[in-house]
């Protein structure tokens, strides 16, 4: 792989490492979960969901069926959409006071499956949430016993949760978004069924794909592992950089978005549609999961973070929130603009297999961006950070936000500064 100019690794690295769950996907997968479990030998499992996913009816399904192999089931229906510190500790009581459990299984969103994983770390380990968060905000301590089994059953199309080895989580009283980070909190399997994202609403639709999207084409444009110091074997994380294989998961991910995304939100009950996304979104975990993700993310914290008054469309709307996906996008196209001379090549491939076809303009570096706007336009994105409810003021304390996201910042293909931060925002204020 080529090395960055701006990277100059005296001992570069040589290794990369990839990770990931054994895996179910198909229509008809999450009807097999009973057995599944019943290979662990489990006799008490918490169903964890939400109460937009539990009113579906698909989580009690998914509980009754275990009966079948003498699983007791239990359904627990108060994930937090975006989880909080406050809703996992709520969570964490919950699964603490009912147990003991012998295994979990998560059927919902990212915000379901991350509450998952937050009550299997704390009901199986000693300590405090708290103890775990990353540094600086948490004690970033690693999980010393090994977790219950977790099956992880997404019913959005977006997060690639299942895949994972993270929990995000908002710490309310700092105002930032943050979380868990380590190998063991990987489900132990991710059931993918389609047929369970069928009724998710257009607008959880378009802000989850783009979840998806910025996955793939971050991890795509993410510093190549080859331009980072050697790591000894105990320094090794699970985000090591872009490398082959991450490669090919995201780029299988992008052709499948251009096949099948405006069509999944406009047209919820094209099954094609959502086997596609949902493959996608699979694909692009496999690859974000192992390479990492840069400045898109990096803002979404601060955006989602430190929201006024925003309520999108499809979401619950007693709280204010920019949803993960949203707030990933909404400074996507000026972010790749930035980013667009670390390696150009591989953003103009990446723009051409979401748009195949698509008119190349005179400067390379727009092609990226004028792709990714078209597209937002077309499902319904709000335009830039300017929409959600943010001013030319609030962009110093956006930056801010980022600038503490050192772990993502690190992934990006160039070195970021606060001015470049700031510019960004400023640009994103208003895309179109
Ligand atoms: N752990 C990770 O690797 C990772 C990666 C990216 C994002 N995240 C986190 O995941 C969360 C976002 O998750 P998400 O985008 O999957 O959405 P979500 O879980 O927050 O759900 C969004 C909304 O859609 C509803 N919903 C979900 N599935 C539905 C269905 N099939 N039918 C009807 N309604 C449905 C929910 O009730 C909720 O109101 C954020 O907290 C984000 O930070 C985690
Ligand atoms: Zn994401």
């Amino acid at each position: 792989m080529t090395t960055p100019a701006s990277y100059h690794p005296a001992d570069p690295e040589s290794v990369f490492t990839y990770g990931a769950p054994q895996l179910k996907f198909g229509h008809g997968a999450a009807d097999e979960i009973g057995y599944d479990l019943s290979l662990t030998g489990a006799r008490r499992v918490l169903v964890v969901t939400d109460p937009g996913v539990a009113a579906t009816g698909n989580p009690q399904r998914v509980a009754e069926q275990m009966g079948q192999f003498g699983i007791e089931a239990h359904v627990f229906d108060g994930s937090h959409v975006e989880p909080t510190d406050e809703s996992l500790q709520r969570a964490i009581d919950h699964a603490r006071e009912s147990g003991p459990w012998d295994a979990y299984v998560a059927v919902g969103g990212g915000s379901s499956i991350d509450t998952a994983k937050a009550i299997n770390l704390l009901t199986t380990n000693p300590g405090e949430l708290m103890d775990y968060i990353n540094v600086p905000v948490g004690g970033g301590k690693d999980p010393v016993d090994p977790l219950k089994p977790l099956i992880a059953v997404p019913t959005t199309t977006g997060t690639g949760s299942e895949s994972t080895t993270i929990c995000v989580m908002d710490v309310l009283s700092l105002k930032v978004k943050t979380g868990i980070s380590h190998a063991r909190l990987r489900p132990t399997l991710a059931v993918i069924d389609p047929s369970l994202t069928l009724t998710q609403p257009a607008g959880v639709t378009a802000a989850a794909g783009m979840d998806i999207l910025c996955h793939a084409l971050e991890s795509y444009t993410a510093r190549p592992y080859t331009s980072y110091e050697r790591k000894r074997p105990e320094q090794r994380v699970p985000y090591c950089g872009s490398n082959p294989i991450a490669d090919m998961w995201s780029e299988k991910a992008l052709s499948l978005l251009a096949e099948s995304f405006r069509t999944a939100v406009h047209h919820g009950d094209d099954e094609d549609a959502r086997g596609m996304m949902a493959l996608a979104a699979t694909f692009a975990g496999m690859g974000f999961g192992n390479a990492g993700v840069h400045i898109p993310h990096a803002n979404a914290y601060p955006i989602a973070g430190r929201v006024k008054d925003f309520h999108p469309k499809d979401y619950p709307a007693d709280e204010p929130m920019v949803p993960h996906g949203m707030s990933v996008a909404l400074t996507a196209p000026e972010a790749f603009r930035f980013t667009f001379d670390a390696s150009p090549e591989r953003h103009r491939r990446a723009a051409l297999l979401l748009a195949p076809g698509a008119q190349e303009p005179d400067d390379p570096a727009e092609l990226l961006p004028s792709v990714l706007i078209a597209l937002m336009r077309d499902i319904d994105i709000p335009d830039g950070v300017g929409a959600v409810g943010y001013t030319e003021s609030d962009i110093p304390d956006l930056v801010d936000g980022t600038m503490k996201q050192q772990r993502l910042l690190a992934t990006a293909p160039k070195p970021v500064t606060e001015d470049d931060i700031a510019g960004i925002y400023q640009r994103s204020l208003s895309l179109w």
